[in-house]
């Protein structure tokens, strides 16, 4: 099985970002060790993160008939982008939404999401732990999906 994240933009500053909010952990200590409890799961799972908009639909429209699920962290994308959402609907591939934060619990701009009602599931406020839940899930679908 292979499974692509995608992490939108200013999510590279994790780590260093509003750590009240967003926690100690660098994106690349939370790609690591989804990287290797995917691999435990037999799982592929590539990374792509990118503060432009332009560059995160064109890694999607790559993956046309290419993977089998996508995790993505729209970022605050995730509040204004029509155009990613189209993408992730132009290639017709499951999705999962992960939010770090709980974006219900925070300003009332981020309760709009232009991925939700799209989305298999929506995980937000669990920290790092969202992608691993994510993930799980998809696995858990495909799984059921291929017996
Ligand atoms: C976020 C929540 C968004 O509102 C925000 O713009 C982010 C991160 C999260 O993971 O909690 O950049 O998607």
């Amino acid at each position: 099985l292979k499974i692509l994240l995608v992490n939108g933009p200013n999510l590279n500053m994790l780590g260093r970002r509003e750590t009240s909010t967003y926690g100690t952990q660098t994106l690349n200590e939370i790609v690591d060790a989804l990287t290797d409890y995917a691999q435990n799961q037999q799982v592929e799972l590539s990374h792509i993160q990118s503060n432009s908009e332009a560059e995160l639909i064109e890694a999607i429209h790559a993956q046309y008939g290419q993977c089998d699920a996508i995790i993505i962290n729209p970022a605050a994308f995730t509040h204004t982008s029509i155009a990613l959402r189209d993408a992730l609907l132009s290639v017709d591939i499951p999705f999962y939404e992960v939010h770090i934060t709980n974006v219900h619990k925070r300003e009332p701009f981020r309760r709009k999401s232009y991925f939700s009602d799209v989305a298999e599931g929506v995980i937000c406020g669990l920290g790092a732990l969202g992608y691993r839940a994510a993930l799980d899930a998809a696995l858990a679908q495909l799984r059921k999906q291929n017996n």
